[in-house]
């Protein structure tokens, strides 16, 4: 590596050809292997999947629906054994359910002409068709192990854990008991059932699964008079959003019913994943938005600093310092440092200074005056707090990633296509920002917790070859080199960047979503390289290393959803191609052909 010549690309590996087709592609070399199905068994016990006779109660004890986030534990420092914690955001009823979805004629008006359109429709939703949702929903913790070169889950694991909706966590930080999150069913206004929309997530320095809970507000449904004193702050976050059909089974996601239920959603849950009975924690002093993320480092002082996107178009970039230090000789001491502490948003100032500005309670505009009556209102009302602070409005921040190796934090910006040249900043330097881009964050002298840093768009992303997408990779970028839409992203052992991506799509891109590898460094800087893309339809999430490198663990999630797609009408029949089984997300491990470190 250090022999390097100056300019050449810190990557080795031969590039994969972008495309779409049925299949998954890894590069030359490597394997990528099928860990882990929606519907594989989790434990000793589990049933059989039985995609035509789903049940809750089997789907509580499978590997959950369109996995997202996945972090990897080590079991006592082992890079070969260890936990895998996964993500299951969202369910894709059409492909999930047999004979559900139907393909219907629908006659649109365009261009002042009436003409026949098809679409996917789905059917009436029963109870049980909900509760199987629900319990796809969540996260899975699972003990893998690599058995002569390849990895393979240990079912009777005593690690293993699926979180659904019926799993209890407790609030806790500033918001707990707080009337605001009171409900009919919890008096305490501390123990809520379950987690939505889990997206992007994180590991902790002492081995905590980290979930971001994202667009819980589509699965809250009814409707609230525009007088009701939660109506504005949850209008701010799309809620009630009505994406879903549970709130005519269950009250609580009904809003007219239960107005305080959405408050208790929206947070970063914690999950001690070493124990598997222990009640995972909604840490509300993290701030209620649409986190798409929540990756964390211990900083130089002990302190642990924590980064999140608030995944909307004009939204904002927060980081989160902990109050207390982290105690690497006593896991316990760490169990509640996200409890305490102060959270920041970001102003990206057109100099190149980044001003993390405090939401504290009495604190510049953010008084009872202003509709801030305490802490908790500030924190639950997170997005109108830091509208207050006049924060910069970004363009969809999703995964931020700090990288221990350099001090640098990498933002995925994935996209708005709403930006009008008027609303242009240095931060945001698009119009019809289509393909989103990367900013570079560094911390004052490798300080994390520093309030003022610089920052710079490391790539703005998009074909180059079309001069007014105005991207920015390398020259040395080829054709398969280039991505849009970075969503999540990892750093390996090296400290290189990997950044994996939604919306690449056949119709407008000729390419699947992937990973791809970029350089930060030298010479090099802004080149990209296609590692692994993606099946027609998926989207690529995931991407997470183990602690030497040697696998890289992809998720490819929502795999045939394109065009037409039903359960009886993929667009791919991955991973199994039987006609008898459906599409499904899965997890991927990628390992070397003869071993040693990827890429
Ligand atoms: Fe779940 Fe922000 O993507
Ligand atoms: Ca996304
Ligand atoms: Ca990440
Ligand atoms: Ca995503």
């Amino acid at each position: 590596d250090e022999a390097r010549a100056e300019g050449a690309t810190a990557f080795d590996f031969t590039e994969v050809e972008a495309g779409v087709d049925e299949m998954h592609h890894v590069a030359d070399g490597y394997d990528a292997d099928i860990l882990l199905r929606w519907g594989d068994k989790l434990f000793a016990d589990s049933p059989d999947f039985d995609p035509k006779n789903q049940t809750a109660a089997a789907q509580e004890k499978l590997f959950g629906y369109n996995n997202d986030f996945v972090g990897f534990i080590p079991l006592e420092g082992n890079p070969d054994h260890g936990l895998l914690v996964v993500n299951h955001e969202y369910t894709n009823a059409e492909l999930m359910f047999p004979a559900f979805a139907s393909i219907v004629k629908e006659k649109v008006t365009k261009d002042g002409k009436e003409v026949e359109e098809e679409k996917v429709t789905l059917g009436e939703y029963t109870k049980d068709l909900v509760d199987i949702e629900m319990a796809a929903h969540g996260g899975t913790v699972i003990e893998i192990r690599k058995v002569n070169g390849k990895w393979q889950p240990v079912l009777d694991g005593k690690y293993n854990r699926r979180i659904t909706l019926n799993t209890e966590m407790q609030l806790s930080g500033p918001v707990a008991g707080h009337d605001r999150v009171k409900t009919p069913s919890d008096p305490t206004g501390k123990k809520v059932f379950g987690t939505v929309n889990n997206c992007a997530g994180g590991v902790t320095a002492w081995g905590t699964y980290m979930m971001a809970e994202e667009n819980f507000n589509g699965y809250f449904g009814g409707e609230l008079a525009d007088d009701h004193p939660e109506f504005k702050q949850l209008k701010r976050l799309g809620a009630p959003g009505g994406q879903y059909e549970w709130s005519k089974f269950y009250d609580r996601f009904d809003v007219s019913k239960e107005p305080t239920e959405a408050n208790r959603f929206g947070w970063i849950v914690e999950v001690d994943a070493l124990d598997p009975t222990s009640v995972p924690k909604k840490r509300t002093a993290l701030g209620r938005f649409k986190h798409e993320g929540c990756e964390s480092i211990v900083n130089k002082d002990g302190r642990v600093v924590l980064y999140t996107g608030d995944d909307e178009r004009y939204d904002y970039v927060y980081k989160f310092v902990t109050k207390g230090t982290y105690n690497p000789d006593d896991r316990s001491a760490n169990m509640d440092l996200f409890d305490e502490g102060t959270l920041y948003v970001a102003k990206f100032d057109e100099d190149g200074t980044v001003t993390w500005m405090p939401l504290v309670h009495g604190e510049g505009p953010l008084t009872a005056e202003n509709g801030f009556a305490s802490q908790a209102d500030v924190l639950i009302d997170t997005r109108l707090a830091a509208d207050a602070l006049g924060a910069t409005k970004m363009d969809r921040p999703e995964d931020i990633q700090p990288n221990p190796k350099t001090g640098k934090v990498y933002v995925m910006l994935t996209n708005n296509t709403k930006r009008k040249a008027e609303e242009i900043n240095a931060a945001n330097p698009r119009a019809k920002n289509a393909f989103g881009h990367i900013i570079e964050i560094t911390e004052t002298d490798g300080d994390f917790a520093s309030l003022t840093s610089r920052w710079d768009v490391l790539l703005k992303c998009g074909d180059p070859s079309v001069a007014e997408v105005g991207a920015s990779f390398s020259t040395a970028t080829t054709k398969n080199g280039w991505f849009g839409m970075p969503d999540n992203c990892t750093i390996d052992a090296d400290g290189r960047l990997w950044v994996s991506t939604d919306g690449n799509n056949e119709k407008e891109t000729g390419r699947t979503d992937g990973v791809w590898a970029i350089d930060t460094e030298g010479g090099a800087r802004g080149t990209s390289k296609l590692f692994f893309r993606v099946p027609v339809g998926a989207e690529m999430c995931g991407p997470c290393f183990n602690p030497t490198s040697d696998t890289f663990f992809l998720a490819v999630q929502h795999p045939g959803d394109a065009g037409l797609a039903t359960y009886e009408t993929p667009a791919t029949r991955w991973p199994d191609f039987k006609d008898d089984l459906p599409v499904r997300p899965a997890v991927v491990a990628v390992t070397k052909q003869g071993g040693g470190r990827i890429g």
